[in-house]
């Protein structure tokens, strides 16, 4: 039978730049901004769709890398509602991009019995990837390794948005009344409630930003940020995260006592 993927109750070694970590407090759920694509194809005298297709084989390393580990979910910025605006082609790119990566690596993720998920406004996905996307989502739906949350046509605060016209139709419908609202009764409105909040969040390419990246869910996330352009970004890049990760002190507002 394949491995599970995340599923590594035992703390794992790893090697860092010569030297060996014993990976004591994992993160549970890590997000990706996926930056870069277009510069390291620019260094390269190549389009930025060249970029974009490089960027692809890093989430093939990177989903199978996380699995290993034992992170549990893993959030993959890779299409914002933003990139909407970007040139036609490019988009028409990333769409195809997506049913290429679901297309070749499906049979490979369900065997490591990876489950995907979505994050974002689904319904202004290209309808051929959409179909793809929603095929790969009911596949491997029952799968209990690495949850992999694909965030497509993704903003926070259109996240934050949808979740209050949900609530809405509830108050509406007087299911809810205003004053039983609170965070945790917002919070079961998002996109995936079953994903908890990120612990760990990784970006790409020198920016420090948050893009409008899971605005909700990263009120605590520890931030990462390193020089290396997503397409260069490997498995030894995401054990430097992680090991950067388990020496922070995370106190959630609070003193130690
Ligand atoms: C940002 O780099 C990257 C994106 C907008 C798209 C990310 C897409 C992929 C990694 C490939 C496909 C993904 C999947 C899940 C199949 P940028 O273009 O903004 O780079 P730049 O800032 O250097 O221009």
């Amino acid at each position: 039978m394949a491995p599970l993927l995340g599923y590594n109750t035992n703390p794992m070694k790893i090697v860092v730049d010569g030297a060996t970590h014993l990976l004591k407090q994992l993160p549970v759920h890590v997000g990706v901004i996926m930056d870069g694509n277009g510069r390291w194809a620019k260094k390269r005298g190549l389009p930025r769709t060249a970029g974009h297709r490089a960027g692809m084989k890093s989430v093939k390393t990177i989903v199978n890398a996380s699995g290993t580990i034992g992170i549990k979910y893993l959030t993959l910025y890779a299409f914002s509602v933003e990139n909407w605006l970007r040139p036609k082609p490019e988009v028409s790119i990333l769409m195809h991009l997506l049913r290429d990566y679901l297309m070749s690596e499906i049979d490979e993720l369900d065997a490591k019995r990876v489950k995907i998920i979505t994050s974002g406004r689904t319904n202004d996905l290209e309808a051929r990837a959409r179909t793809i996307l929603l095929d790969s989502i009911e596949r491997t739906k029952h799968n209990k390794g690495l949850v992999l949350n694909l965030a497509l046509s993704y903003g926070g605060k259109a996240e934050i948005v949808d979740a209050v016209k949900r609530l809405s139709r509830d108050l509406l419908a007087h299911a809810l009344k205003p004053e039983r609202i609170d965070e945790e009764v917002l919070r079961r409105c998002l996109y995936h409630p079953e994903v908890p909040d990120a612990d760990l969040i990784i970006r790409t390419s020198g920016e420090n930003r948050l893009s409008n990246f899971l605005l909700w869910q990263a009120a605590y996330a520890e931030f990462y940020t390193t020089d290396v352009l997503w397409p260069d970004f490997g498995e030894q890049d995401l054990h430097r995260a992680l090991l950067d990760y388990q020496n922070r002190d995370r106190r959630f507002g609070k003193v130690k006592p």
